[in-house]
Parts: structure tokens; C-alpha cells; sequence
């Protein structure tokens, strides 16, 4: 089957999304007014550089950093991942050590590897402990599944008066502060460098992002990397998206959003389906007896398609949903209320016992989250083992493990 067909059968089908991008397949927001294939134009006389952007472009990122005073911005084509790579590139040229706090996205691995830096996984309340003079450090709020780092201004304020950098992976986050029952962004904390994927709360396409310098000889010198590696073909879709996106969350009303959410979470616990609250009010996470692999395919079966599903339940990113807009919300409540359980269909499980005890050689990253198992040059235990056979009985996609098992039965081989 072709992509396009494949495209054209989920939209066909009425599939009902509660995962990424937050157009909810263009049912929340009106992006269908400025996404039209006839905008789809070039760096022609009038339409700017977005490497140096000095008239149309200058104007789409001085109105972005209105959103948070103090800030430069640039919108990018490359999702946050190009961010947080350009950034580590320009932040390399002033310190020696980067700390990575919490669970951090495979980008902010690639970032330090492709510098060959040296950097040290903490937890953030570990970063009092530390010397972090000529140091950054790279914190992820929120988290993939919505919960915020407690404290993480009095964090950013320790780290700079003990002369280091910081840098906040935010791409969940660029909808908060949307309004005051909204936890309030990470543009508040006061962080070097804050990135956000516009593309996954809010109605803006896929790998929109824009990226939020404090100091302006530090904005140059990302700016300078990201010339070298962001498209030099930009998609004025793309751009047109975020200004879009930005206009959608200056004018956002959370009334119908709060609504629907209770109604929702009401309607799921009539279905036996717990939910848990997150600290960010558009992520939701759930669980029933089935178990949450087989709650997630009793829902695709249904036409419903989640973010993502682990041992902790299955992840919704919730539309932010608002007057007038067109996702089927009734659909929604009518396939929760007929739900059946999903027979148990086993995944494929890859001979890995040939890794037990092996150095990897490259990152173990089950996706999603997207967040490694095992960095390359760590041990691969027999505890890490059991952890990835009971991922793929349950279809979770494994990056890195094929590359791995090659490398040691090539080795074998030999
Ligand atoms: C925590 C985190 N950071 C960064 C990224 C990369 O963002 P983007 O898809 O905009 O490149 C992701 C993607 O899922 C992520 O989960």
C-alpha cells in the first residue's frame, strides 16, 4: 500500500486522535486557512532568509518573542531536535561539561555525541551537589507524559549564580501558560535557551518549533549553527503554522477545553477506564483491567489512536479544544461507551541473549518516548534484557537493538 493511500484510509476511516500534532488531524484550529499547497513558496524577493532573517521573517520571530518578554526567538522547520542540537553546538563553545537532569530525549544524546563531549546523567535535585562553573546544563520539562520539574526557576537561578548554563527542552510544553488554569511555561523560568515543538499541543505542522535565546551573543552563535544544520529550503507551510499557532494561544479561551476534559474523564470511568491526572491538564493517563497494551489496541480497534503506550498506562495528549471547533468529540464518548476488549496478540520477540553482557554500540532507545535504555558504552545487563523481550512482546518499537544484535553476531562471526 502506498503512504498516500494508507493517509487517505486513516482519514477515510474517521480515525479520532488524541496524540500529536495538536491539529487533531486539522479539527482544532482553522490551520486549513494558511496551510494551502498555493503557499508553498521559496526565498523569493519579499519572503526573507530565515537564517538571517531581516523583513517578513525578522517580523514572525519578534512577534513570537512577545510571548516571552526578555527572549529572543526563531522559528524553525526542524522540530526541536534541530534546537537542541544547534544549541549544544554553540553552548561546547563556552563550557567544558554539559549535565543532562531527568529523562532527556534521544536529540540531546545525539547533541553532546556529535561534539564528543563529555556529560553525566543527574537527577535535578543532584545539581546542588555540583560545581557547575563552566558547565550547562540540559533539563526536559515537562516530560513526555506531562509532569513538570518542581522548583525549576530556583534550579535555573542556582545554576547561574554558580556560573553555568542552562538550556530547557520544553518541546511538550509550548501550550502552557495559555491561560491561567494552565501550568505556567518554561519561558518563566529564566533558562538560557528554551525550546518548543509548536507542532504537539497546539495547531501548527509537524516539526514546527521555535527556539527561545536569553542573551543575544549566545542567540548568534546558535544561529550560526543552525545555518549549517537546519534546510536551507525551508517550508513557508511550515512557518506560516507556527504564526498561526502563536495567534491560536494568544487568543485560546479554556472554557470548552475544561468542559470537555471533566466530561471526558467522567465518561471514561463509567467504561472502567481509571484515568490519572497530570500536572499538565492536556495529558491524561490510562489504565483498565486489560492492562494498558490492550486497552491502547482495544482503542485503535475502535478507531481511536493514543500517543503512546507503556507499562504505566496509555498516554492522550487532549485537543485543546474551543468553541467551534470540528473534532468528534461525540464520536469519541460513543466508541468509549461500546469499547470491547482486544484479543492479546503477542509481538515478536528478537533473539537478544547474545547482547547479555556486552558493551552497546549504539543507544538503546524504545520509541516512543524516545528516551535510551542503554547509551552506547554502557553494559547491557540481563535486567535490560528481560526489559526489552517484555517491550517487544507488547510491540514496543526498539531503535538501536538490530544495529546492536548485527554488531556482536558480525563479531561472533569473526
Ligand atoms: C522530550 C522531547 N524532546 C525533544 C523532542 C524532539 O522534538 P521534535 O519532534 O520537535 O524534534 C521530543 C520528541 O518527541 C521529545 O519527546
Amino acid at each position: 500500500m502506498s503512504l498516500i493511500s494508507k493517509l487517505k484510509g486513516l482519514h477515510n476511516d474517521n480515525s479520532i486522535s488524541m496524540h500529536v500534532p495538536g491539529h487533531k488531524n486539522n479539527t482544532i484550529g482553522e490551520l486549513s486557512d494558511v496551510i494551502k499547497a498555493d503557499y508553498d513558496l521559496t526565498e523569493i524577493p519579499g519572503l526573507d532568509d530565515l537564517h538571517d532573517p531581516v523583513e517578513i521573517l525578522s517580523e514572525l520571530n519578534t512577534m513570537l518573542a512577545q510571548k516571552a518578554p526578555g527572549y529572543h526567538a526563531q522559528a524553525m522547520v526542524n522540530g526541536t531536535t534541530n534546537g537542541i542540537i544547534c544549541s549544544i553546538h554553540a553552548i561546547k563553545e563556552r563550557v567544558s561539561h554539559f549535565y543532562i537532569a531527568g529523562d532527556a530525549h534521544k536529540s540531546v544524546y545525539h547533541g553532546v555525541s556529535l561534539i564528543n563531549s563529555d556529560y553525566t546523567v543527574i537527577r535535578p535535585e543532584e545539581l546542588y551537589e555540583l560545581d557547575l562553573d563552566d558547565s550547562c546544563v540540559i533539563l526536559t520539562s515537562p516530560s513526555y507524559t506531562g509532569e513538570l520539574i518542581k522548583d525549576i526557576e530556583k534550579h535555573v537561578e542556582y545554576i547561574r549564580k554558580n556560573n553555568g548554563l542552562s538550556i530547557i527542552d520544553a518541546a511538550h510544553g509550548a501550550h502552557l501558560s495559555i491561560t491561567n488554569n494552565f501550568e505556567a511555561s518554561l519561558l518563566k523560568s529564566g533558562a538560557d535557551v528554551v525550546i518548543e515543538s509548536y507542532h504537539k499541543m497546539l495547531p501548527a505542522l509537524t516539526m514546527a518549533s521555535v527556539l527561545f535565546t536569553g542573551d543575544s551573543a549566545l542567540h548568534q552563535r546558535i544561529m550560526h549553527y543552525i545555518n549549517q544544520f537546519e534546510t536551507s529550503s525551508p517550508s513557508y507551510l511550515v512557518l506560516a503554522s507556527i504564526e498561526y499557532a502563536q495567534q491560536f494561544y494568544n487568543e485560546y479561551d479554556d472554557k470548552e477545553f475544561f468542559q470537555k476534559r471533566g466530561q471526558l474523564i467522567h465518561h471514561l470511568k463509567a467504561a472502567g477506564i481509571d484515568t490519572k491526572e497530570q500536572d499538565d491538564p492536556a495529558k491524561l493517563i490510562l489504565n483498565s483491567s486489560e492492562g494498558p497494551y490492550n486497552l491502547e489496541q482495544s482503542l485503535r480497534d475502535s478507531g481511536v489512536y493514543s500517543e503512546m503506550v507503556t507499562d504505566e498506562g496509555v498516554l492522550w495528549c487532549l485537543p485543546l479544544w474551543h468553541e467551534g471547533d470540528r473534532y468528534p468529540f461525540t464520536a469519541l464518548l460513543e466508541r468509549i461507551t461500546k469499547l470491547t476488549p482486544a484479543a492479546f496478540n503477542e509481538g515478536t520477540v528478537m533473539n537478544t541473549d547474545i547482547l547479555e553482557g556486552e558493551i552497546c554500540v549504539e543507544n538503546i532507545v524504545p520509541y516512543p518516548p524516545g528516551v535510551p535504555l542503554v547509551l552506547k558504552g554502557n553494559v547491557i545487563t540481563a535486567d535490560v534484557i528481560k526489559r526489552i523481550k517484555h517491550y517487544q512482546v507488547n510491540h514496543v518499537k526498539i531503535e538501536g537493538i538490530q544495529y546492536n544484535i548485527y554488531y556482536y553476531m558480525n563479531e561472533a562471526e569473526l
